[in-house]
């Protein structure tokens, strides 16, 4: 085998060229014996860090078995994860189907919802990031989504929502199928919807005959705080879809739905296939990925550390002219910039010192998505060299 140069790559997307050969908790290695500091998570997807011992070993033991079964049979480890996901969502005896993205449960959840309400059109945020696909990603077709502009309500003193406010004037409820909440990730943003709108959107569309999806892929599991971003808000979701940190970096996603939109779906013999469907192996990695989570406190653990992030970037805000604002819940973090074209020179500066974070060049922001487990260590030593890199900016 030739040494590869790193070169056949498809590049469409921002990528670094360093070989990566392991990982350990929150540290990456490269070949050439540099370690890195994973703000990112991989991609938001290891909550429990890389390479968990206890990941591996359930995974070495599920591979002897099997790993992936005909979708026409199913497995006990399947139906044990059903059962976890909705006691945590308190869904009694609701339903659940696994897949592998996170993308493919938004877009089931949508087709879900547009089936059992008969109804095409759906509501959603314009902040909102649900899925790769061309009929959920942006620019999203206004023929298929009605979409609701939150920061426009920065400024609003109401106490309640109306209908008749020029946010919502536009929405016809009796045609809108799902409302498709994406509770504050927006793309890496952390754009956080305000309550008392998701609140008024949730009541309303209820009121008028549709349902309520929440899009958990990156908020779910611990991310924010709270087991799920919809926490944050007191509502009661119909469909949830799952991805990202349950299967901690292996690729499995689920739609969880409550018990009378899943009787309603199989009554209509609703047919859906794909090649990667209730799979053992994702089943055995979610379940112990919940175990975790609950024997080590995560969830606590996210809310109290994301806090201390919070605060140790609300210090650098303070001594920063260039920081914009620090938005964050959880260990959902962005850092906005008030000037521009500077967010590359960081994040590569930062990685140089052996810090990866991520970032949206075009809003200005930088990202922290660490691992539920990242250290305060790490997060001091990060924010000091973060420090260090804006006032050498400052000084140009
Ligand atoms: C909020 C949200 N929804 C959906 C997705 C799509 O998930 P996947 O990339 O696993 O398909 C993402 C991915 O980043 C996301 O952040």
């Amino acid at each position: 085998m030739k040494n590869s140069k790193l070169e056949h790559i498809l590049n469409c997307y921002p990528i670094i060229k360093t070989d990566i050969i392991s990982g350990k908790g929150t540290n990456v290695f490269s070949k050439d014996g540099k370690k890195i500091i994973d703000f990112e998570a991989g991609t938001w997807c290891t909550a429990l860090g890389h390479s968990h011992p206890r990941i591996n070993f359930i995974i070495k033991e599920q591979i002897d078995k099997i790993m992936h079964v005909s979708n026409k049979l199913t497995c006990d480890v399947a139906d044990v994860l059903a059962v976890n996901l909705l006691e945590l969502l308190h869904f009694s005896d609701g339903k659940a189907i696994f897949l592998s993205s996170g993308s493919e449960a938004v877009e089931l959840s949508i087709r879900l919802s547009k089936m059992i309400t008969s109804r095409k059109k759906l509501l959603t945020f314009s902040e909102s990031y649900l899925s790769a696909y061309s009929s959920t990603s942006f620019p999203r077709n206004k023929d298929s989504w009605t979409q609701v502009t939150f920061s426009k309500c920065k400024n609003c003193t109401s106490k309640f929502c109306s209908n008749h406010c020029d946010v919502l004037s536009s929405i016809n409820f009796d045609e809108i199928s799902a409302f498709v909440l994406e509770s504050g990730n927006s793309g890496g943003k952390v754009l956080l919807p305000p309550y008392k709108l998701v609140k008024h959107l949730e009541t309303e569309i209820k009121k008028h005959g549709g349902l309520i999806v929440t899009n958990e892929v990156t908020t779910g599991f611990g991310r924010t705080g709270e087991w799920f971003g919809f926490n944050h808000y007191d509502i009661q979701p119909d469909i949830v879809a799952l991805g990202k940190s349950i299967g901690n970096g292996y690729p499995i996603s689920a739609v969880v739905m409550r018990k009378r939109i899943a009787n309603e779906i199989e009554s209509k013999n609703f047919v859906y296939a794909q090649s990667h469907t209730n799979d053992p192996l994702g089943c055995v990695i979610s379940n112990e990925v919940i175990k975790i989570i609950n024997e080590e406190n995560l969830i606590n653990r996210s809310k109290e550390i994301g806090n201390f992030f919070y605060h140790q970037l609300k210090e650098l805000e303070n001594s920063c002219d260039i920081i914009k604002e620090v938005r964050a819940r959880g260990l959902m973090i962005a850092v906005e910039l008030n000037v521009n074209n500077c967010t590359e020179t960081i994040c590569e500066s930062l990685l140089e010192e052996g810090f990866l974070i991520g970032s949206k060049p075009d809003f200005n922001t930088l990202r922290f998505y660490p691992a539920l487990i990242i250290g305060k260590d790490n997060i001091i030593n990060m924010c000091n060299i973060l420090k260090k890199i804006i006032n050498q900016l400052n000084t140009k």
